[in-house]
């Protein structure tokens, strides 16, 4: 009886246990499956940056196999790969490493940066031999990402997948017009500049568009049926065009009736503008510097790899007693980038925290001796003074006094909304050096600036790119001396104060107000300009990111009354938005 009631009574159970259980749901699917072809050549100064690009993509690595290839290098680019493929291949389903130590040029080259039809061809051969993998591994899809091509947006990969294309690049930003896609091309394969290729490179018009060539970056989705018959080597057999591997690869495309597409929708990533065959993988890195740089001020930012040991850069302070780094505490961001931006330039810089002048209440600023130039009044914004630009104001004056304290012969100062031009720190340095051969008598030379009245300006003789200044605005970055220092404090100016980007053309003697100069008789400042200028600043009034520290704050007296503009028209008026980044001039470099 025991015996029956435990069995049956155990069946009974059993049999409403399956009876309430849920039917597992079926699974996901996997991701589809991706190789990566990386075909490294003298890139030791962007690998760190796009490798850290790869393994940052949000896609599952056990669905992602890498085919790497160098070759022909000078520098460290072969120890740089290894030693990330070292750490990475038990995480990426497969790695394929094919180095090749030597030669480490092609018969017959310029230099490293010369395509000779030798090295277009051995590209072609690795190229097809990534494919010739893809395939063989019945790969859904191969990506194509030049070393120096940083897709800095981790869903980039995810995205292409999701066009359902056979052929797609994502967009692909740089210092100057250039991107991985051309609008039209020539009978005869050549490029062809069209009406639409600026629309879309500035994302005036976004989407997904036929184009007929994508190149450096690209996906190919291996499963659709016309993808077999595209090849980039041999080429085709009817191929007359340039022999180059991207226009090569073009008309396979073309003649396989496969359409290529490029999408602009969102950022994806870099690309460093080509240098010249003659020009050195020094020209590059200084390319890809400022690539990166500009990157620091976009939504993405570059970043190297976490898995490699790269060597701490020698920073310097180009010849200047001290820089400083203005930095309002609660703009940590601001301060961050500056620091990385100076760093990956190996500038050496002195943080000093900014005065807040949100902070300061009218009983401080009386303490500290403040008290407004009399008459003083912005006429395009009706305002007087704001506490930001009090605290602007000192925190530029504290450093104008440690100089002289310090005695300290010329120094730098940043504030931290700088965006720096191309090759900055070479340009620089040059500068100065012809400043001294000249033994030039200046006080300030201004590196950023806003012209306010646009008009010629008188060359100093025998120094390349330096002008004599006229009336302007901003303080964003400029050189100042002892001389010139001493000067700016023997005027005493915190007595008299107005916003010191209006106190310095006073003290040089360019501004147009007779009545504000009538308050500081020894206008004798010996001030210049770069000009070119050095750096603008990160953001222009009116852009999404644009936030002033010192005109959208409140009135400098008045603890109850808060300011309702978001900057004034002083810094607004006039100051376009750069279309496009502006790189370093070739024959500066
Ligand atoms: C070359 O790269 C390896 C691997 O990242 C690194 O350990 C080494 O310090 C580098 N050498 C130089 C000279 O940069
Ligand atoms: C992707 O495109 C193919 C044609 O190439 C089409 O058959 C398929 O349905 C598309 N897939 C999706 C998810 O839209
Ligand atoms: C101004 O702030 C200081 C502290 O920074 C404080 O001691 C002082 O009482 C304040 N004065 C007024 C008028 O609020």
């Amino acid at each position: 009886m025991l015996l029956w009631f435990i069995i049956f009574g155990g069946l009974m159970r059993a049999d409403c246990y399956f009876s309430e259980e849920k039917h597992p749901e079926e699974s996901n699917m996997q991701s589809p499956t991706v190789v990566i072809a990386v075909i490294a050549r003298n890139a030791a100064h962007s690998l760190p940056y796009y490798l850290g690009a790869l393994e940052r993509l949000n896609y599952p690595k056990d669905r992602i196999s890498i085919w790497a290839a160098t070759d022909h290098n000078a520098d460290n680019t072969t120890a740089i790969l290894r030693e990330w493929l070292t750490v990475m291949q038990k995480t990426y389903h497969y790695v394929e490493w094919r180095p090749m130590e030597q030669p480490t040029s092609y018969p017959g080259e310029m230099g490293p940066k010369h395509w000779t039809n030798g090295r277009y061809e051995y590209v072609m051969k690795l190229k097809q031999a990534a494919l010739n993998f893809a395939r063989r591994r019945w790969a859904d899809y191969i990506l194509y990402s030049d070393t120096d091509n940083v897709l800095t947006n981790p869903d980039t990969l995810s995205l292409m997948i999701k066009e359902n294309k056979s052929v797609i690049a994502p967009m692909l930003d740089s210092q100057t017009a250039y991107s991985n896609y051309w609008c039209g091309i020539t009978p005869q394969g050549y490029y062809r500049r069209t009406a639409e290729y600026f629309p879309t490179r500035h994302r005036h018009r976004t989407g997904c568009y036929p184009v007929p060539m994508v190149h450096s970056t690209m996906l190919l989705d291996l499963r659709k049926e016309g993808m077999k018959k595209l090849a980039f080597h041999p080429p085709h057999r009817d191929y007359s065009w340039p022999f180059d591997d991207i226009i090569v690869f073009a008309f396979s495309c073309r003649a396989a009736e496969v359409q290529m597409y490029v999408c602009n929708k969102e950022r994806y990533g870099y690309i460093n503008v080509p240098v010249k065959p003659q020009q050195t993988i020094e020209d590059d890195r200084i390319n890809f510097l400022h690539l990166h740089l500009e990157s620091m001020i976009n939504e993405f930012s570059m970043f190297p790899s976490q898995y490699l040991h790269l060597p701490p850069k020698q920073t310097d302070l180009m010849g200047f007693d001290e820089i400083y780094l203005i930095n309002l505490r609660r703009r940590p961001d601001r301060r961050q980038r500056m620091l990385w931006s100076l760093y990956e330039q190996e500038i050496d810089v002195k943080v000093v925290d900014a005065v807040d002048g949100g902070a300061l209440n009218s009983s401080d600023i009386k303490i500290l001796g403040v008290d407004l130039l009399p008459g003083y009044y912005d006429p395009i914004s009706r305002r007087t003074l704001t506490k930001g630009e009090v605290g602007c104001f000192l925190s530029h004056y504290y450093i104008w006094k440690e100089m002289v304290d310090m005695q300290l012969d010329k120094t730098l100062i940043f504030e931290d909304d700088v965006r720096f031009q191309g090759n900055f720190k070479r340009r620089l340095m040059r500068l100065m050096e012809d400043v001294a051969k000249v033994e030039l008598d200046w006080d300030i030379i201004y590196l950023g600036r806003k012209q306010v009245k646009p008009g010629e300006l008188e060359q100093v003789e025998n120094v390349k790119n330096l002008m004599v200044v006229d009336y302007s605005h901003w303080t964003l970055s400029y050189a100042i001396s002892q001389q010139g220092a001493q000067k700016l404090l023997n005027a005493e100016p915190l007595s008299k104060m107005l916003p010191v980007d209006e106190f310095l053309p006073i003290m040089y003697d360019k501004h147009p107000n007779e009545e504000y100069k009538a308050h500081f008789p020894n206008r004798n400042l010996q001030a210049f300009s770069t000009h070119p200028l050095l750096v603008q600043p990160s953001h222009y009034a009116g852009e999404p990111k644009w936030v002033s520290d010192t005109e959208t704050s409140t009135i400098w007296d008045n603890d109850e009354v808060q300011t309702d503009w978001r900057g004034s028209y002083k810094t607004l008026k006039g100051s376009a938005p750069p279309t496009g980044f502006q790189s370093a001039s070739r024959d500066e470099l």
